[in-house]
């Protein structure tokens, strides 16, 4: 489970809520993981919502970025692309996979799991964390 705290946190309000917003939901799917919940259906639904919540929150945050002059604005934009192409991708093997077993589909929402959540919060601590610097929310000392 990822767990919100100062570290993670950019400072700016709404950035952070939204960031809260896509946590929580990689936590869901973490618990439908461990306590044997997921199902296509679920797990369809929680894809959908990651990629186009995230869709949604990148626009905000990088108009924000750009709006403050930000340094890290275009390096934003496009390690937020690569993240949309990578979770299309990922939806895209999903649909075309049809029927699974609950195997495969617990070994497939593992790995996905792994690699998009570790892809958000280092994207978070290295990324995000300095458009709180940019707009005098953090301390550049305090970013790694
Ligand atoms: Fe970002």
């Amino acid at each position: 489970m990822i767990v919100w705290s100062d570290k993670i946190a950019t400072g700016v309000k709404s950035i952070d809520v939204q960031h809260r917003v896509l946590i929580r939901n990689f936590n869901d799917l973490e618990r439908h993981i461990v306590e044997k919940t997921l199902n296509v259906r679920i797990l369809r639904d929680l894809l959908i919502f990651l990629l186009k919540y995230a869709e949604w929150h990148f626009g905000n945050e990088e108009r924000c970025a750009a709006h403050h002059n930000c340094p890290i604005a275009e390096l934003n934009r496009k390690q937020h692309e690569w993240y949309i192409k990578r979770f299309t991708e990922v939806y895209k093997e999903f649909r075309n996979k049809g029927e699974w077993n609950e195997e495969e589909l617990y070994e497939w929402a593992i790995m996905i799991h792994r690699e998009l959540s570790e892809w958000l919060i280092n994207h978070v601590i290295k990324t995000d964390r300095r458009i709180g610097v940019c707009l005098g929310e953090l301390r550049p000392e305090d970013v790694e």
